[in-house]
C-alpha cells in the first residue's frame, strides 16, 4: 500500500526499452500538438525546480519553455544566487526544494551528487547533464533520428571524439534500443566502460572501439561528435587541443559514411575543432532538429515521470 516509489531519470539506463518506445512515440505526439498549435496542459499547478551548476543554453530553454507549454511553472535556480554555492548539503537542498515543486532537473558535476540529490527527494529528478551522462541529449538525438530515418534498431552509429557524458550515455543507449556504436577517440579519453556499463548486456547492440576516427566512420548510419573539452575540464583545454586534433569529423570521414549518413551534435560546436564547418552546416547535418527535438523529448519525459502513461 501507500504511494509508488518515485521514478528518476538519473542515466540511460534508468528505463527499460519498451518505456522508450513510449516516450519516443509520445514525444513525437506532442510535437505534432506543439506544431500545429492544440494546446496541451497535462502538468497545470506543477512546478519545475531546474538547478544548473554549469552553464546552459539547450537545456535551461527547452526544460523552461516545455513546461509552460505543459501548462506548469518553473523555478530556476544557479550556484550562485543560490545556498548551492554557500555549501548547504545538497541532501538538505533536496529535502526543502523537493516539498515546494514536482519534478526537479538538475546539471551538475559528478553524478554522484545528483544521486545523493535523487536519494532525498519526494519527487522525480531528472539529469540535466552530469560530467559521466547526458541522458536528455541522447534521447533527443535517438528521436531526431528516427524523424529522418526510421528505426534507429540495427543502424551503426560512430562518435568520434571524447570518451565523455555523451559517449557514455551512446553506450548505454547502445544496449538498450540495439544500435551498433562504434567509438574512436585519442588515447587516454576512452569511454569508460565501467561507468556507462554493460558490454556484457548489451541485447542486439553492440559496441566497438576503433583508434582511427576514418575507420569508425566507414558505413556509419550517423555520425556524432562533441566539444573536446567538456564543462568542468577547462584546464586541460590546450593538452586537449593537441591530443584531438586528428578527431576533426571532416568532409572526408562523411564521405566514407554510408550515403544517407546524418550528421550530430549536441551544440555548442567549435567549428574548425571537433567538426568542420562544412559538414556541421552541411546538408547531412540535423543540428538544428537535434536541438529543438531536446524540448519535445523532455516534454515527454516529464509527463511520464509525472502522470505515467496516458
Ligand atoms: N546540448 C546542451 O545540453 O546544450 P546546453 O549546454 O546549451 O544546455
Ligand atoms: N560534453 C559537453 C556537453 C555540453 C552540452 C559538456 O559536458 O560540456
Amino acid at each position: 500500500m501507500g504511494a509508488p516509489p518515485v521514478r528518476h531519470y538519473l542515466q540511460f539506463a534508468d528505463f527499460k526499452t519498451e518505456e522508450y518506445h513510449y516516450l519516443l512515440e509520445r514525444a513525437a505526439l506532442i510535437k505534432k500538438k506543439f506544431k500545429t498549435f492544440e494546446k496541451h496542459h497535462p502538468l497545470v499547478d506543477r512546478t519545475l525546480a531546474m538547478i544548473f551548476e554549469k552553464a546552459s543554453t539547450r537545456t535551461r530553454v527547452s526544460f523552461e519553455a516545455g513546461m509552460y507549454q505543459l501548462g506548469g511553472s518553473v523555478v530556476h535556480l544557479t550556484t550562485g544566487d543560490s545556498q548551492l554555492g554557500r555549501a548547504e548539503p545538497i541532501e538538505d537542498s533536496a529535502k526543502v526544494i523537493s516539498r515546494m515543486t514536482d519534478i526537479v532537473m538538475i546539471r551538475t558535476y559528478e553524478q554522484t551528487k545528483l544521486e545523493a540529490f535523487a536519494a532525498n527527494s519526494r519527487v522525480p529528478v531528472i539529469n540535466g547533464l552530469t560530467n559521466e551522462f547526458h541522458p536528455c541529449q541522447i534521447l533527443a538525438d535517438i528521436f531526431t533520428y528516427i524523424e529522418h530515418r526510421g528505426p534507429i534498431t540495427g543502424k551503426t552509429v560512430a562518435w568520434v571524439g571524447d570518451g565523455n557524458n555523451m559517449a557514455n550515455t551512446w553506450l548505454q543507449a547502445a544496449a538498450l534500443l540495439g544500435f551498433h556504436l562504434r567509438v574512436s577517440t585519442p588515447s587516454g579519453y576512452e569511454v569508460n566502460e565501467k561507468t556507462a556499463a554493460r558490454p556484457d548486456s548489451m541485447g542486439v547492440g553492440s559496441y566497438q572501439t576503433y583508434s582511427k576516427p576514418m575507420d569508425a566512420c566507414r558505413g556509419a548510419d550517423l555520425v556524432t561528435t562533441d566539444v573536446w573539452t567538456s564543462m568542468g575540464y577547462e584546464a586541460e583545454n590546450e593538452v586537449r587541443r593537441k591530443a584531438f586534433a586528428a578527431w576533426c569529423v571532416n568532409r572526408e570521414m562523411m564521405a566514407v559514411a554510408a550515403p544517407d549518413a546524418l550528421f550530430m551534435h549536441c551544440l555548442p560546436a567549435h567549428r574548425g575543432e571537433e567538426v568542420e564547418a562544412e559538414v556541421i552546416d552541411g546538408p547531412q547535418s540535423v543540428v538544428w532538429d537535434e536541438a529543438e527535438n531536446r524540448m519535445h523529448v523532455q516534454k515527454a519525459l516529464m509527463e511520464y515521470l509525472l502522470l505515467g502513461k496516458l
